[in-house]
């Protein structure tokens, strides 16, 4: 879900509105905003988009009023629909609540608050949250920001929210524990959101809250901090943002996802950039350096993530055990915490998250922290939860992904995966001194292979259109190019809503060969690189089961061009980075499919951008 807020001098309908439009990538089942006019207080709220509130909320109410909030909902409890959108209203009608996260105990306390008479009118557990702040006001006789800690002692689970009562309009309360939550600072004006893109044209300095903090934020005297749990004051820390207003707009693209494809050239080169050095033969990355005799001592490597950042962990599986010989393991994060796992304090863990702010991957780092394990983070979102629970980390720089499917945050996780790859081989002397030079140079040119690798847009497009109408599609790679097939599957399952899978091309004659008839499309990663001929064999047995074959080959291939319905190429690279070049195919591929079907690209049906519950 994404939060909202604003208090100040000006109409914060605009301001939250259009904040609600940048956030509505983390959720968008259903939206809500609060106004407060110094007369009325004004709700407004629907299951859909934000455009779809937007409509309605001008319809129905006056949109002045210089306090507001509002929210866009990715669904925990209950259905999405107008009841049970936020912000939701405690019974006496002054206290108005946004709430990201989910209370666990929600029933208990409802239970209690039901039988003190309280109603409730919708089944989520942000209403007992609204109601159980309010109870807490009339039983302690408190000021909210008092209340709102009492009360926030007495929940398990995860939050951020934000509170108004709209008898005392200086002040928002807001909070956090699990789900992030960024505080703009301006002059006689603050903003809340999930992150910082709803107010960077309004401000640079932010306050990221820490987990169990929680701040009052008043419009004439600024912004308090406390600890929750023994209400000690904290100092916060003005963080100066780097962001501009140009990386979260569309610029001239249809949709983000389409930039995002379009900016892994300048992505890549961002990430690299400073710790890359090809002319001098070094690598540069503090957070690896500072650690090396960790890195070096460890016995293995643990890679923890979820859904795209899964898959390149397992690309970097690959690239590890190739290069710097380490032993690697990579786990789902959800089953990782669930499976009571073998976790040395000579493992070295690698948690990968784009948003830095996933639940499960979360959970799996403070199981191996507390394991004694030595924590290395690769997130995308600096100053992310994720970014700072780890002992140490080396950001992607890809700069924000607001496509709910992931591109950019992809092909940058497995750069900054390969640079320590190189750096840990270089160290332990696994790879020659002229193999590690060519990788740092062919690294170099990357950016500009993804450019030439663009170019085959308009082809792609074509052979979309041929199969937009499938109803299912396999994807068929072998080793490193293995999870790129498992993320092409995504890719178009995610965006398309067509069935997909991946799978390592051997393994297709051990059961999806049986699915294989002239309605199939298959898209065989065939670089001529690793397993080649015996990729070609496989495409061979695709071909005389009538299947329709998508290669995606080296430029100037023929032996899989005389067999393949459609081939798009790729420029030559060495084999460990072939999965930087053939994942953009795949990825255009999905994308104009999903478009010719008129879904929402950006926006995919019940999948969120971050998912911050577990
Ligand atoms: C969600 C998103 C995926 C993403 C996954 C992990 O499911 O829809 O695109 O890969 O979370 O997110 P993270 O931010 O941890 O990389």
């Amino acid at each position: 879900c994404g939060i909202v807020g604003y208090i100040g001098y000006r109409d914060a309908y605009p301001i939250v509105l259009k904040g609600l439009q940048r956030l509505e990538y983390r959720g968008y089942d259903s939206a809500g905003i609060a106004l407060y006019d110094d007369k009325e207080l004004k709700v407004s709220k629907t299951k859909g988009k934000v455009a779809d509130l937007k409509a309605k909320m001008e319809q129905e109410v006056d949109t002045s009023g210089t306090l507001g909030m509002g929210h866009t909902r990715w669904a925990t409890h209950g259905v999405p629909n107008d009841v049970n959108s936020h912000p939701h209203v405690s019974n006496s009608g002054n206290l108005v609540i946004i709430h990201n996260g989910i209370i666990e105990n929600y029933e208990t306390l409802k239970k209690e608050l039901t039988a003190r008479g309280y109603v409730f009118h919708s089944d989520t557990d942000t209403e007992v949250l609204v109601n159980l702040i309010e109870d807490v006001i009339k039983k302690e006789k408190v000021k909210l920001g008092k209340a709102v800690q009492i009360a926030l002692t007495q929940t398990v689970g995860a939050y951020a929210i934000a509170v108004f009562d709209k008898k005392k309009p200086n002040e928002i309360v807001v909070a956090r524990l699990g789900s992030p939550l960024a505080i703009g600072v301006g002059k006689d004006e603050f903003f809340i959101a999930s992150d910082a893109s709803p107010f960077i044209e309004f401000t640079n300095n932010a306050i990221y809250l820490e987990d169990g903090e929680m701040a009052v934020v008043r419009r004439d005297k600024g912004v308090k901090v406390r600890k929750i749990k023994d209400d000690s004051l904290v100092d916060p820390y003005i963080q100066e943002l780097q962001l501009n207003l140009e990386q979260i707009e569309k610029n001239n693209f249809d949709h983000f996802m389409l930039k995002e494809i379009y900016e892994q050239p300048s992505a890549i080169t961002d990430t690299y950039r400073g710790r890359l050095l090809a002319d001098e033969g070094i690598i540069r990355m503090a957070g690896v350096d500072d650690n090396l005799e960790r890195f070096l001592n460890a016995k293995r490597i643990l890679i923890v993530a979820c859904g795209t950042s899964w898959h390149a962990g397992l690309v970097a599986e690959y690239i590890f055990e190739d290069l710097a010989r380490i032993p690697v393991e990579v786990e789902y994060a959800s089953e990782f915490r669930y499976r009571n796992p073998i976790i040395n304090s000579d493992d070295v863990v690698i948690a990968i998250s784009q948003s830095g702010e996933t639940a499960d991957t979360m959970a799996a780092i403070k199981l191996a922290k507390e394991k004694g394990a030595f924590v290395f983070g690769v997130c995308n979102v600096v100053g992310s939860s994720i970014s700072r629970e780890t002992h140490a980390g080396a950001y992607t720089h890809a700069g924000p992904e607001i496509g709910v499917a992931s591109t950019k945050a992809f092909t940058t996780q497995i750069t900054v995966l390969t640079l320590i790859a190189l750096k840990l081989a270089k160290a332990k002397g696994s790879i020659s001194n002229t193999d590690f030079h060519m990788h740092l140079q062919e690294l170099e040119t990357i950016p500009q292979k993804i450019e030439v690798a663009l170019e085959s847009n308009a082809h792609i497009k074509e052979v979309a259109f041929k199969y937009k109408d499938a109803r299912n599609c396999l994807y068929l790679g072998r080793g490193f190019n293995f999870p790129v097939a498992l993320e092409g599957a995504l890719k178009l399952k995610e965006i398309s809503y067509i069935h997909a899978e991946g799978y390592p091309a051997a393994e297709m004659k051990h059961g999806p060969i049986a699915l294989i008839d002239e309605e199939m499309p298959v898209v065989v990663i065939a670089t001529r690189k690793g397993h080649y001929e015996k990729v070609v064999s496989n495409i061979q047995e695709i071909k005389s089961r009538q299947g329709k074959i998508i290669g995606i080959v080296t430029e100037g291939d023929t032996s899989v061009r005389d067999l393949a319905d459609h081939v798009i190429e790729i420029p030559d690279t060495i084999e460990s980075l072939t999965p930087l070049l053939t994942t953009i195919p795949l990825q255009l591929l999905s994308y104009h499919i999903a478009v010719m079907l008129g879904k929402n690209v950006d926006q995919p049906r019940n999948l969120a951008k971050s998912v911050t519950v577990e």
